[in-house]
């Protein structure tokens, strides 16, 4: 993929593009999947994976480059501790089945948010698997965790304050460009399609910077149900609107 993506808040200029090259995924609806066939809300958890490793399979071959999924919020801690074991389990069972299969197929993987307040044996196999996959750069996986927009934004901040603190940055230099610097994110272009499933229309503190200029596209389809077919329509949608970055359409001059 060559194309660079358009300045965010630059005023680039009216647009219809092939895209998008990164897509991010709001991975919504797994309880009730499971609620409705009368299962464990673990067990749709489940078959959430499952999704996402169809989604991750699917989206190079639909000319994906970037792929960012929310799979634990920083406000996930509220939910049953059970709940909140399965799916911590299901990163780690994840991670270690998926991780060399990833790596040889050229996948970079990043795990985005609060590293703290994360299980050590977690902690440790998110840092392996970043680390043996840096070389990596034909596709990217980037899988919140433990993530809120709102806290990444703040430890950014916290970043911020400390390079100028240390004068490796200078307080007039701190441009939106520096400060993406600092996101979780870093060297990552801004999301062009965010995907919420399963008819929900909120953003839920996902990717509150990044999103900034993204298409927005709700399904009704609950996550363990979506798979390339589902991702292909939600491109269409995207390719169907047209991107302005604040700019006026062509044909209104
Ligand atoms: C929302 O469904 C989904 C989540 C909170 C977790 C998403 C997790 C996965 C797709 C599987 C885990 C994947 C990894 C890599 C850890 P919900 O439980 O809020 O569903 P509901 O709104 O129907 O109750």
């Amino acid at each position: 993929m060559s194309r660079e993506p358009a300045p965010a808040s630059e005023g680039a200029g009216a647009e219809r593009l092939p895209g998008p090259q990164h897509v991010a995924i709001i991975m919504d609806g797994n309880g009730r999947w499971a609620n409705a066939r009368g299962l464990p809300r673990a067990v749709g958890h489940e078959r959430g994976v499952e999704a996402l490793r169809r989604t991750v399979e699917a989206a190079p071959e639909l000319g994906i480059r970037y792929l960012t999924v929310f799979s634990f919020s920083t406000e996930n801690w509220r939910r049953p501790a059970a709940e909140v074991s399965a799916l911590f389990g299901l990163l780690k069972a994840y991670v270690q089945r998926d991780l060399s299969r990833l790596k040889r197929e050229g996948v970079r993987i990043r795990v985005m948010g609060k590293r703290e307040g994360l299980p050590a044996d977690i902690a440790e196999l998110v840092d392996k698997a970043e680390r043996e996959t840096e070389a990596n750069s034909d596709f990217y996986l980037n899988i919140a965790f433990n993530y809120g927009g709102r806290e990444e934004i703040l430890r950014a901040a916290r970043k911020a304050c400390d390079a100028i603190q240390h004068g490796e940055l200078a307080v007039e230099n701190l441009d939106e460009k520096a400060f993406a610097g600092f996101l979780d994110t870093d060297g990552i272009p801004d999301p062009d399609l965010l995907i919420r499933t399963s008819g929900e229309y909120r953003l839920s503190n996902f990717l509150l910077w990044q999103a900034a200029y993204a298409e927005l596209v709700f399904t009704d389809v609950l996550w363990p149900d979506f798979d390339k077919s589902t991702l292909e329509q939600s491109i269409a949608e995207f390719r169907s609107r047209e991107r302005r970055f604040g700019a006026v359409s062509p044909e209104a001059n």
